[in-house]
């Protein structure tokens, strides 16, 4: 049975959810971890079927969704451009009405924004962001669930984000404005976040640091990413020189506050962005925050397909 037009939500971005649908997706996302942990079963979605349509590379995000769908009772088609017409100039719309018809969930990555909304304006069932050029909000998802395992509400707690004004950071914008939490921002000059791209309202949800090591000051998270992300290759060289200095290390963690955890939601490439005494220390929670990628999505997908439970 499909959601009628209108049950159906999206998630494109990740101020389309309310704090109090995080608040029950976190708790759910904790309750599903619980029983994969203890090997109960749990097949809520059988016979659903989750379409994936990948345009950017991935190991992660296609791991956690397929394997989530899988312990969830449902299966999947897994779509590349290179396999499909997708890279045929087939448009878009007329792509996801095919699609939609068939599946009950698609999940894709892009790169702009723009093509995935096209899709969900023309699409019967919800859709989900998994990253574009602009978000990337299931990660962020996974990573608020981490950092709450470890260390309780995230609200009025100060998030260091070192690096590129990218996708990942504009959504730990948006969580910052919907959850209340700081965002401390360096990034190398000509790579700032920009509030409007954030898509957020309160600018007082982030501060802009110059340095690293200022944002880094008295964080409770420290967290990183790629210096070039996806469909930026080709300013590589030219974004290394810029980022030398935006390099998570051990003085940055040292100024952070004593319990800080490190984050990245990888692939990470150590010696560039981040050392490997930081993101193989003990600081360091990216394996958690890989692995609850799974967790927090199989909510996700529960809760869009079904809304919730009891
Ligand atoms: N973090 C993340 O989205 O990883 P993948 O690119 O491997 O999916
Ligand atoms: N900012 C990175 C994240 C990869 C998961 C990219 O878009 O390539």
């Amino acid at each position: 049975m499909k959601p009628g037009p209108s049950l159906m939500k999206h998630y494109l971005q990740f101020k389309d959810l309310r704090a109090e649908e995080y608040a029950y997706l976190l708790e759910r996302a904790r309750i599903i971890k619980t029983r994969f942990k203890n090997y109960e079963r749990y097949t809520p979605l059988a016979d659903r079927t989750l379409a994936m349509i990948f345009e950017k590379a991935s190991t992660r995000t296609r791991v956690s969704f397929e394997a989530g769908m899988y312990q969830m009772g449902g299966s999947v088609v897994h779509l590349t451009t290179g396999d499909s017409q997708l890279g045929r100039a087939e448009p878009v719309e007329d792509s996801a009405r095919v699609i939609s018809r068939m599946v009950d969930l698609v999940m894709i990555r892009t790169y702009e924004q723009s093509k995935l909304e096209r899709f969900a304006a023309h699409s019967r069932v919800p859709v989900i962001n998994g990253l574009t050029n602009e978000y990337h909000p299931c990660q962020i998802l996974a990573d608020l669930f981490t950092f709450i395992e470890h260390r309780g509400s995230i609200a009025g707690k100060v998030v260091a984000w070192v690096g590129d004004g990218n996708n990942m950071a504009n959504t730990w914008l948006q969580a910052a404005e919907i959850l209340g939490f700081t965002v401390h921002v360096s990034t190398p000059s000509g790579y700032e976040v920009d509030p409007q791209v954030a898509g957020i309202r309160d600018r007082g949800c982030f501060k802009v640091f110059d340095h690293p090591m200022q944002a880094c000051e008295g964080a409770h998270l420290v967290t990183t990413d790629v210096w070039t992300s996806m469909g930026y290759e080709a300013e590589n060289e030219e974004r290394r020189k810029a980022f030398v200095d935006w390099c998570v290390d051990d003085d940055m963690m040292a100024v952070a506050r004593p319990d800080a955890l490190f984050m990245h939601c990888l692939p990470a490439h150590r010696g560039e962005e981040v050392t490997a005494e930081v993101i193989d220390g003990p600081q360091s929670v990216v394996w958690d925050e890989a692995e609850n990628r799974m967790h927090v999505q199989k909510a996700l997908m529960e809760y869009l397909l079904l809304g919730r439970i009891g």
